[in-house]
C-alpha cells in the first residue's frame, strides 16, 4: 500500500479523485466549511437517527450526489485525540477494506492535521489489511486498496510527508514482527529465525553474525545452552547491527528473547493454551522489527539486535529442576523450574551486551505470566534502574500508541532469589513474579544503562483474532528516533 498527501481540492471534499472517501468528523457539530454534497446527506442521517455527532459511529454511503468517490465512509473521532483518531480509522477502513477501490482519500473535517495523525493512518490501514497466509494460503485475497492519499492543504504537505514516511517504517516494522511471530513453532524454528535476519541484514543493509551452539558452548554460555540442551532444533544466537552513526559512537543494543516454543521443558506446562507459546519469541520479532524500521529510515544512530533463540523442550537431555549451571557472567544459577527459561536465555545475552559499551541496553521478552496478570493487554510492562531511560521508554510509548507502564526494582523483592546451591535461584514465587523475574535480569546488568520491557500481555492477543500484534516495535522505533535527534 502506498502512502502520500494530496492537495484538497478548491471546490470542496465532493471533487476529491478517488474510488473511496474516509471524511473523518472532529467535534460535536458538522463543520461549518464541509462541502455541501457532503452535509446533505449527513444532515438527514442526523434527522433520521441513523448517525450522532459523537465518538466511534460511523455510517456507510454509496454514490453520493455530487461525490466524485463512488464510496464514502464517515467515522467520528470526537477531540481526534491520538486513540479516537485511530479508532476511528480503523472502524471507518473497515467499511471500506473489502470494497472495490483501489484508491481510497482521507480526509479530517474539524480539527487540524498533523505528522502524528498521518503516522497513525499508516500503523492502522497496515494493521487492517494484513493476511496471515504463511501456513493457510486459503487465507482471504488481499484488500484490494493500492493508494491511500490523505487530503491536506499543501502548507501541510511537507510535515504530514514525514509523517507517512515514519508510519511507514513503523508500520513495515510491525508487520515483520506479527508475521514471524504468527508462524508456527515448526515452521519458525531458531535456523528460520537466524535466516530472517540474514535476508533482513541483506535487503536493508544490516551487519549479520550467528552464533551456532559450540560458539556459545565455546564463550561460556552456561544458562542458554541449559535451555537450549534438549532440542533437537539448533540454538542460534543472533546478533544484528545497524551502523548509521560514526563507529565510536556507543549503541544501543536491543536484547529480545527468542524462545521458538516454549513448553515449560521438564516443569512442563498445561496442555490449554500450550500453542500460543510458539509466541515466546515475541521479543526476538520485536527486535527484528525495529531494526527494519531503524534501517528504513537511516537513523543517525548506531543499533545492536541481539536475539538468543531456542526451543525449550523436556527429553531425555534436559535440564532437571536443581541443576546447577554457570552463566557467561561467571555467576551460577539453580534452575528450580525449566519453565522460567527466557530469563536464563536473556542473562548470557545481558553479558554478551559488555562487549559492546553500550549507551543503554534494553531487553524485550515474554517473559511472565504475572506481568499479564498485573497489566492486563494494554500496557507492556516497563522496569530500569535508570529514572532517565524509563522515562524516555514510557514518553515513546505513548508517542507510538504503544504504552508502556513502570514497576518497581526495590531491593527487597532481590531475596526471593535467593539459593543454598548456587548464585541465585531462577524463580523466586508467585507474589510480584514479574518484579522477581526483572530482579533476576538485573543482577546481569550492573555495567550499563538497563531497562526491560516483559510483553507478555501485550505481544499477542488471544481468542478469535489470535495473532502477533508487533508490539512493542512502536514504542522502540520511538524511543529510537528520539535518540538518534
Ligand atoms: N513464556 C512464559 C511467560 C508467559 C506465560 C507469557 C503465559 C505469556 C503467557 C515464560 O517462559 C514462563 O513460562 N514464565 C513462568 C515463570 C514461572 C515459572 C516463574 C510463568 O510466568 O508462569
Ligand atoms: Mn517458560
Ligand atoms: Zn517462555
Amino acid at each position: 500500500m502506498d502512502f502520500k498527501t494530496q492537495p484538497a481540492p478548491k471546490e470542496g471534499l465532493g471533487a476529491v479523485a478517488a474510488d473511496a472517501l474516509l471524511l473523518l468528523l472532529a467535534g460535536e457539530q458538522l463543520p461549518a466549511d464541509l462541502d455541501a454534497a457532503l452535509a446533505a446527506p449527513l444532515k438527514a442521517a442526523l434527522a433520521d437517527g441513523d448517525l450522532a455527532l459523537k465518538p466511534g459511529q460511523c455510517l456507510y454511503l454509496h454514490r453520493v450526489a455530487g461525490v466524485k468517490a463512488a464510496r464514502v465512509a464517515v467515522a467520528t473521532c470526537g477531540d481526534a485525540a491520538p486513540a479516537a483518531w485511530r479508532k476511528a480509522l480503523a472502524e471507518g477502513l473497515k467499511l471500506l477494506k473489502g470494497s472495490g477501490a483501489q484508491h481510497l482519500a482521507v480526509a479530517l473535517s474539524g480539527a487540524a492535521l498533523d505528522a502524528a495523525k498521518a503516522e497513525a493512518l499508516v500503523a492502522v490501514a497496515t494493521e487492517q489489511t494484513y493476511v496471515y497466509r504463511h501456513t493457510k494460503p486459503s487465507a482471504p485475497p488481499d484488500s484490494k486498496l493500492a493508494r491511500v492519499s490523505l487530503v491536506c492543504a499543501k502548507a501541510e504537505a511537507p510535515a504530514l510527508d514525514a509523517g507517512l514516511a515514519r508510519g511507514r517504517a513503523i508500520a513495515d516494522g510491525i508487520g515483520l514482527a506479527r508475521e514471524y511471530a504468527n508462524r508456527p513453532g515448526n515452521h519458525c524454528t531458531p535456523s528460520d529465525l537466524a535466516a530472517a535476519a540474514k535476508a533482513l541484514a541483506k535487503s536493508h543493509g544490516l551487519k549479520l553474525e550467528v552464533l551456532e551452539r559450540k560458539d556459545c558452548e565455546k564463550l561460556g554460555m552456561g544458562a542458554f545452552m541449559a535451555v537450549a540442551q534438549a532440542s533437537h532444533e539448533a540454538p542460534k544466537f543472533i546478533v544484528l547491527r545497524w551502523n548509521g552513526a560514526p563507529k565510536a559512537a556507543a549503541p544501543v543494543v536491543l536484547v529480545g528473547k527468542g524462545i521458538t516454543f516454549d513448553t515449560g521443558g521438564v516443569s512442563l506446562k498445561a496442555a490449554p493454551e500450550m500453542d500460543e507459546m510458539k509466541f515466546d519469541m515475541g521479543g526476538a520479532a520485536s527486535v527484528l522489527g525495529t531494526l527494519r524500521a531503524v534501517a528504513e529510515l537511516k537513523l543517525k544512530l548506531n543499533v545492536v539486535g541481539l536475539i538468543p533463540s531456542c526451543e525449550n523442550m523436556p527429553g531425555g537431555a534436559a535440564v532437571k529442576p536443581g541443576d546447577v549451571v554457570t552463566s557467561l557472567s561467571g555467576q551460577t544459577i539453580e534452575i528450580l523450574n525449566t519453565d522460567a527459561e527466557g530469563r536464563l536465555i536473556l542473562c548470557d545475552a545481558l553479558t554478551y551486551a559488555e562487549r559492546f559499551k553500550p549507551a543503554a541496553v534494553v531487553d524485550i521478552a515474554t517473559l511472565t505470566g504475572a506481568c499479564v496478570i498485573a497489566l492486563g493487554h494494554h500496557r507492556s510492562g516497563l522496569f530500569s534502574s535508570s529514572d532517565a531511560l524509563a522515562a524516555e521508554l514510557l514518553a515513546a510509548g505513548e508517542r507510538g500508541c504503544d504504552p508502556a507502564w513502570r514497576l518497581p526494582l526495590d531491593a527487597e523483592y532481590d531475596e526471593a532469589l535467593k539459593s543454598n546451591f548456587a548464585d541465585m535461584g531462577n524463580v523466586g514465587g508467585r507474589a510480584g513474579g514479574a518484579i522477581t523475574a526483572a530482579k533476576f535480569l538485573q543482577r546481569y546488568t550492573a555495567k550499563y544503562d538497563w531497562a526491560h520491557l516483559d510483553i507478555a500481555g501485550t505481544a499477542w492477543k488471544s481468542g478469535a483474532a489470535k495473532g502477533g500484534t508487533g508490539r512493542p516495535v512502536a514504542l522502540l522505533t520511538h524511543f529510537l528516533i528520539n535518540r538518534a535527534g
